[in-house]
């Protein structure tokens, strides 16, 4: 399973690419609107940060500036994912981007049958929204579930899917039973993940095991 983070804060996509397990960026106007800087200029500077794609999402509502924002974004970095809403003017958007070649990211998806038309619209992922359907006291896994399945049916789509709006480390482990392809993560979920407090006695006992010993592996 890949790992994105989901974040418009460079300093965190800068510490988070050091470590090698990141695969590429999610960010949303929200994100963007964090940072108090200028969307282009951040995103650019995300793209020079990873190689991998980086979701930029378009902030038009009819299909023609959509295509034309879309068309812009795909512009910054050959690893841009131009982001559309899941609406009928964001899929027609991203019938035609992809087209063209654009990696693009259907976003804001609550359903199995909007997966099916992000699919049909050749979107190269598509980004259910789990945390928020949990808001509402729905099941946001079991939607993912669905898709898992659904797009399994087809061995043809190319459609990925991209577990999105998670709120812990569960989400991630169930999504990576389920064989969804990447989890974009926010960074303090990402950084949950290594955690286990198991993890941190046993490696104070070995520790102090070790200095009774008197040895040094270095120096
Ligand atoms: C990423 O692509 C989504 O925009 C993001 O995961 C939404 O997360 P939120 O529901 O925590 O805002």
């Amino acid at each position: 399973m890949k790992f994105f983070v989901d974040t418009a804060d460079t300093a965190e996509i800068r510490e988070l690419a050091d470590t090698g397990l990141l695969d590429g960026v999610t960010t949303n106007p929200s994100l963007v609107a964090k940072t108090g800087r200028d969307f282009f200029e951040v995103i650019g500077e995300i793209c020079s940060i990873v190689d991998g794609p980086v979701s930029a999402e378009v902030a038009a509502t009819d299909y023609e500036t959509m295509l034309e924002e879309g068309k812009r974004l795909a512009g910054l970095g050959e690893n841009i994912a131009v982001k559309v809403p899941l609406t009928m003017a964001g899929l027609k958007t991203c019938s035609q981007l992809a087209r063209a070649g654009t990696q693009v990211n259907v976003t804001l998806c609550f359903s199995a049958a909007q997966a099916i038309l992000a699919a049909k619209a050749g979107a190269t992922y598509v980004s259910p929204f789990v945390g928020r359907l949990d808001d509402i006291g729905q099941n946001g896994m079991h939607l993912i579930s669905d898709i898992v399945q659904i797009y399994g049916n087809y061995p043809a789509l190319q459609t990925e899917v991209l577990v999105a709006s998670i709120r812990n480390p569960t989400h991630i482990v169930e999504a990576a039973l389920m064989g969804a392809d990447v989890c974009t993560v926010p960074p303090q979920v990402l950084k949950q993940l290594v955690s286990h407090p198991l993890t941190d006695k046993g490696l104070a006992a070995f520790l102090a095991d070790w200095e009774k010993t008197g040895q040094k592996i270095i120096g």
